[in-house]
């Protein structure tokens, strides 16, 4: 019984590194979607589509901060020339310029880890928004490709 136990997680630990690569690339749009989806829930209040909610407010910025902290990891070299799919690939740039990048996260890092605290309305919510959504944009700009 525990035999099979230890086979059976051997070769799921053989099948993780084959699709390691993958599943990164999975792993990082996914990501990035949840940003988009939080961002998009933020305006959408900003524009008066949907009323002020705290707990989406709070739920996008922890999710900002995950990323923030997972940012370093997501695009390692083993995905430099894996495709992605819809309408985003990474730029080149990600691995030719490093020390830009790491900068950008650094930026976005300190925006969202600033603004914690500070979202209590749809004023303040503006105002932070703003901040954060430059840093988005910042990074897009140099190291985002549209495809289409
Ligand atoms: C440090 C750089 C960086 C920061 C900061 C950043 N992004 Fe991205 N983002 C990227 C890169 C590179 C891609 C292209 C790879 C991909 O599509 O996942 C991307 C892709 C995306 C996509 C397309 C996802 C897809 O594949 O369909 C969305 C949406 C997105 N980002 C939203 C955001 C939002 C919103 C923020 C801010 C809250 C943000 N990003 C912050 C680098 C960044």
């Amino acid at each position: 019984m525990k035999r099979s136990i230890v086979v059976a997680g051997a070769i799921l630990i053989g099948l993780g590194a084959v699709m390691a690569a993958g599943d990164q690339v999975k792993d990082t749009q996914a990501m990035m979607k949840g940003n988009g989806k939080n961002a998009g829930a933020l305006s959408a209040m900003i524009k008066g589509e949907k009323p002020y909610d705290q707990a989406t407010v709070d739920a996008a910025l922890t999710q900002f901060s995950e990323t923030a902290a997972k940012l370093p990891t997501l695009f390692p070299e083993s995905i430099k020339d894996k495709p992605f799919d819809g309408d985003y690939s990474p730029s080149s740039k990600i691995w030719e310029d490093k020390a830009g990048f790491a900068d950008h996260i650094a930026s976005f890092s300190k925006v969202v880890s600033d603004a914690k605290g500070k979202i209590k309305d749809l004023d303040t919510l503006k105002a932070e928004l703003a901040v954060i959504g430059k840093q988005c944009g910042g990074c897009h700009e140099t190291y985002r490709i549209k495809k289409t």
